[in-house]
């Protein structure tokens, strides 16, 4: 770019001068229409329990699912992610219970899409983590997490979420081929319509932490994914990963984590037609809350993270502040 113009004839600051001038000339916007919010379901009756290292953060049980909708809605939040915090005693090493229907996340769908049919859209993980009893996404032969045999369960895993209503299938795995296999799965079975949110681009990240403890799979999970999340020194292979999914039927694909990673939205917006989301992730949101609870940085600091996902060419953003943000939009 050439620049046109210099100093004094031009003066930047001119335009910032007020906040009328300032809204005038602003490239972005935030709104609650670009905000995913995830819940947290546990099992047991009038539940709403702190998750520690996510302070603000509960894990809800079924009962209290309508209350947090309503919320939503009123919000205007339009998509809502399910997490399942499962018991031990229901974890094996095939993930087993991410297959019965009466699964919490299910239970939370049926329940949802029967009381609010398509007034707000809800999304589901397909992986088996939260499942396992070794904490992996997939199944575990030898130390090492077995690509195929994986696919086939996540494909019914997702027919099953389908199956209960599941607006968004959202393969956050990352083994090959899965979006492919799980689309085919879907048409066939008069799902055509079930969008699928693929976490094509997920980066073996330190910033999990406090997720894989609202979950509860921190101390099942001995190793690390290294041999399936992406290398997060990696740039181009992001984008094999965004084409071959849209090759195999996404709808949209997300980048995760978030502010670290800014520069892989930047390079998918601009490279692909395809909406690219963004997930603000655990660690993420713990950093920042603490942050402000410690009065090191101000609570305008989130507004700002979440601004510059916009920024960067996201269309959404999946947050843990969402609840919080929509209500200071309001
Ligand atoms: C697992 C999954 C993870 C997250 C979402 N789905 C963790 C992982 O891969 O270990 C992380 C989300 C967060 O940290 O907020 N399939």
């Amino acid at each position: 770019m050439k620049l046109i113009g210099s100093y004094p004839n031009t003066r930047l600051r001119r335009n910032r001068k007020t906040e009328w001038s300032r809204h005038l000339v602003s490239e972005n916007s935030l709104s609650s229409n670009d905000l995913i919010w995830p819940i947290f379901l546990t099992d047991g009756k009038n539940q709403k329990n702190q998750i520690s290292t996510m302070p603000g953060v509960y894990r809800y049980s079924i009962d209290k699912i309508e209350k947090v909708v309503e919320k939503a809605l009123k919000l205007k939040l339009p998509l809502l992610a399910l997490f399942p915090h499962t018991q031990i005693v229901k974890k094996d090493k095939d993930g087993s219970e991410a297959l019965n229907e009466n699964n919490l996340v299910c239970k939370a769908l049926k329940l949802i899409k029967k009381k609010f049919k398509s007034d707000i859209g809800i999304m589901c993980d397909v992986a088996l983590d939260p499942y396992t009893s070794h904490g992996h996404d997939g199944l575990l032969k030898k130390g090492y997490v077995q690509n195929d045999e994986t696919v086939e369960i996540l494909v019914k895993q997702a027919l099953l979420l389908a199956e209960m209503g599941c607006d968004v299938i959202a393969p956050s795995d990352m083994m090959d081929g899965r979006i492919g296999k799980i689309r085919k799965a879907l048409d066939k079975n008069n799902f055509k319509l079930v969008q699928i949110l693929s976490y094509a681009v997920k980066y073996a990240s330190n910033f999990y932490g406090p997720f894989r403890d609202a979950i509860g799979s921190k101390k099942s999970l001995k190793s690390d994914k290294k041999n399936y999340q992406m290398n997060f020194l990696n740039q181009k292979e992001a984008l094999r990963e965004v084409a071959l999914d849209i090759n195999e039927g996404a709808d949209f694909v997300i980048v995760k984590p978030g502010m670290p990673y800014l520069d892989i939205i930047k390079l998918l917006s601009d490279t692909f037609k395809i909406p690219v989301f963004a997930y603000q992730v655990s660690g993420e949101y713990s950093l920042i809350n603490n942050g402000i609870k410690k009065k090191i940085i101000s609570e305008k600091a989130i507004e700002e993270s979440l601004m510059s996902f916009k920024r960067a060419g996201a269309s959404a953003i999946v947050t843990y502040f969402a609840d919080y943000i929509a209500q200071r939009l309001r």
